[in-house]
């Protein structure tokens, strides 16, 4: 592909020097990213925070630095200090039955997948502020999460809380992600840091991994999250080369501190710090939740692993000081202050009233996330004008598919498949649960969902439950415009009926208002616009990572089991690199069933006009790049015009192409818009191991422009000099 690509391409030739990033290429709508700035600076919360502190005894100092009752961090009334509830997950606030916070409900929005997968920025921010809002309800002070672990494997039971496999992508939305949480006084936590891309013994599992890979794959969406201004960071499960998570000196202070540097509050994730002394030298503020909650059986068995509980044995003996301690709490408290939790109440029920727009935003969000795949002679849009008809059947029309764990979001006025159908289309949707053989054959259309409930604390196979490749096969075997709505956290196996269907919509776990979305979209109301975050593969086993289970094991892990002190530490290798996602298919040749970045419309896009505004490219400035889509067809639609890189020349291995610009575009049929992308330095560098800093190399790259990321329109050859 590459070849023959390059040899067509226009050239032209820029000297390029080296430049600082920059993020507004993801900007080009109206909607502008603007950095999180707390309500009291950070000088100003230093000297709060080291007064407080000066009055703190010992004790007290230590009773801050680990959790108490599963998920709050201890108040002083006397200090004016509140206790801090926290609170998951991403997609929206998980209620717990054992706390009452008094918030009577919350709204289950897209999963954060699906969110990625509407490209849509503004979309992030108002998302995330609907959540934050609802915390706000709650008397929730932080919130856990964004969760933003780079979907390396496809049966990664967590994919769905996640932001999708492209660094680039993921730091877009993840950055807006925490300026919208943050607006609203809740505190957002990154997590998990780092390395914690599969379930699979997920306590117990030590990723391997070089330094470049974890530079240029892994941190990017951190650092963007910590530059757009998070408070908080919570560690993985995971060991890290050999080290666990929460206790590396390297993870904690030299990554996560002085190279990205983040200077709020670090927590543990729930029981995974195993050396309390490490612990406290690594660089970790807070231990969550700090003590055996439900699991004292177990603890018994692992041992009294504590920080809280060791700390003043600890300093006794000589191996911590209370300094240590000291910064701890300081970091706790003075985070607190910069985000003016010490300065107001946490809870405001005035936000009670905006569940409405919340509803909205998660509708929104739907509409823009569900992609279509597949769609043979333009079988969809289907007309509600009563002519054909249609049969709904399969396992989530009832039902709602959704994802479990820390992350589940009950929510409110769930609108089921079935009941979306039938309000728009009345009786020209028939619901069957059993269709027999002649309802399937009489159908102009049969609509069949299936899907996968993924969850935290164990991975699930890439490959469909057999029942369901059964059902799609039987059903595409008897009627020939099946259409098929996936709702599911990541990647699954399509390649068996791909070609047997006429349609494919994937829809994620689309949230309380997703099946209305989904409804709309088959009938021509909204025009889909949804674009993959995610490539997926023909086979698990064409998969960068695919080996990661060991042969003849099974992929499921039990949470709680794999803490057992008797489950040895499995190492998964990080073989592949920096070729996660596209750019492992690319490189290797692989064609996989759907690439990143697609996505169809019911409108096509034309682009033209490809150009860069300057030949010579110095050291501080920007390159600016334009081109113009089209709307070529019929009906009004939304883009998400891509732009790509591929170093040419390089001294190390560089992927064949990294996207480093996109934006979404509304364009009414006929209309042509003119895109403005900038790229700068970091755009084009590696991470040089030997400098251990962003590197600008000389000679060519391309730059390449398209609708996905392996649709280019156009491409320029630029020079580095
Ligand atoms: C999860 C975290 C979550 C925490 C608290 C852990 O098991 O990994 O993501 O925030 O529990 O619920």
């Amino acid at each position: 592909m590459k070849g023959s690509f390059i040899k067509s391409i226009k050239v032209l030739t820029i000297f390029l020097i080296g430049v600082i990033m920059n993020n507004e290429q993801a900007n080009a709508q109206d909607y502008v990213f603007k950095k999180f700035k707390p309500p009291v600076d950070y000088k100003t919360a230093v000297k709060r925070a080291s007064e407080i502190l000066s009055k703190m005894t010992l004790e007290e100092k230590i009773s801050l630095i680990g959790g108490e009752r599963s998920f709050y961090i201890k108040g002083f009334d006397k200090y004016k200090i509140p206790e801090l509830y926290l609170s998951d997950a991403t997609q929206g606030v998980h209620i717990r039955k054992e706390i009452n916070t008094g918030l009577p409900k919350s709204t289950a929005m897209p999963c954060p997948s699906a969110l990625t997968a509407t490209w849509n920025i503004k979309l992030a921010h108002d998302y995330a502020k609907a959540v934050g809002e609802e915390c706000r309800a709650g008397g929730i002070a932080v919130l856990l999460g964004p969760g933003m672990n780079i979907y390396r494997i496809s049966q990664n039971g967590r994919n769905f809380e996640y932001f999708g496999e492209d660094p680039f992508l993921a730091s877009r939305v993840i950055e807006n992600y925490v300026v919208g949480m943050q607006s609203t006084g809740t505190m957002a936590t990154l997590k998990h840091f780092l390395l914690n891309n599969t379930e699979y013994y997920r306590r117990k599992s030590n990723s391997i991994v070089d330094e470049r890979t974890i530079h240029e794959i892994y941190t990017p969406a951190f650092k963007a999250g910590i530059d757009a201004g998070a408070m908080c960071v919570m560690t993985s499960y995971n060991q890290i080369n050999g080290e666990w998570a929460a206790e590396s000196k390297y993870v904690i202070t030299d990554l996560l501190r002085k190279y990205l540097g983040f200077r709020g509050l670090v927590m543990s994730d729930w029981w995974s710090t195993w050396d309390p002394e490490k612990s406290i030298k690594s660089g970790l503020d807070l231990e969550m939740p700090g003590e055996p909650g439900n699991h004292k059986d177990l603890f018994e068995k692992i041992g009294d692993i504590f920080v809280k509980k060791n700390a003043a044995r600890l300093i006794k003996e000589g191996k911590v000081s209370e300094n240590d301690i000291n910064r701890m709490a300081k970091n706790i408290i003075r985070t607190s202050i910069e985000m003016g939790i010490y300065d107001r109440t946490v809870k405001d029920e005035s936000y009670l009233n905006k569940f409405s727009d919340h509803e909205s935003v998660a509708l929104n969000t739907a509409r823009e996330a569900i992609v279509l795949l597949r769609n043979e002679n333009n079988i969809l849009p289907i007309q509600p004008d009563g002519k054909k008809k249609i049969l709904l059947t399969g396992e989530f029309t009832e039902t709602i598919a959704q994802g479990g764990g820390s992350a589940k979001v009950d929510g409110y006025n769930f609108v089921t498949m079935s009941d979306a159908f039938k309000n728009i289309y009345g009786t020209q949707v028939d619901y069957v649960k059993n269709p027999t053989e002649e309802q399937l054959k009489k159908a102009d259309v049969v609509l069949l969902s299936i899907g996968t409930l993924d969850s935290e604390g164990h991975d699930k196979d890439f490959n469909l439950p057999n029942e369901t490749e059964e059902l799609v096969l039987t059903t595409a075997a008897k009627n020939k415009n099946v259409v098929v709505v996936v709702s599911t956290g990541g990647g699954v196996k399509m390649t068996n009926w791909n070609n047997k269907v006429a349609g494919i919509l994937y829809a994620w776990y689309a949230g309380q208002n997703g099946n209305t979305a989904l409804a709309e979209i088959v009938s021509g109301k909204v025009n889909p616009s949804g674009k993959l975050p995610i490539t997926i593969e023909k086979k698990f086993e064409d998969s960068p990572g695919a080996d990661y289970v060991p042969a003849g094991e099974k992929i499921y892990s039990n949470w709680v089991d794999d803490m057992q002190p008797d489950i040895p530490i499995r190492n998964v290798k990080y073989n592949e690199g920096i070729l996660v996602g596209y750019r492992w298919y690319d490189t290797k040749n692989i064609e996989p069933l759907y690439h990143f970045g697609f996505g169809l419309s019911y409108t096509k896009f034309e682009y033209s006009n490809l150009k860069v505004d300057t030949k010579t490219f110095k050291k501080g400035e920007k390159l600016n790049v334009t081109f113009d889509v089209k709307n070529a067809g019929s009906s009004s639609g939304k883009e998400i015009a891509q732009l790509y890189i591929k170093d040419v020349e390089s001294s190390v291995h560089r992927p064949e192409k990294e996207l480093k610009g996109f934006t979404k575009i509304s364009l009414e049929p006929g209309e042509t818009k003119t895109i403005k992308m900038k790229l700068s330095g970091n755009d084009f560098s590696f991470w040089d191991v030997k400098k251990k800093e962003w590197k600008i190399e000389p000679g060519n790259f391309v730059i390449m422009v398209g609708s996905s990321s392996n649709d280019i329109r156009s491409s320029i050859i630029i020079e580095a000099k």
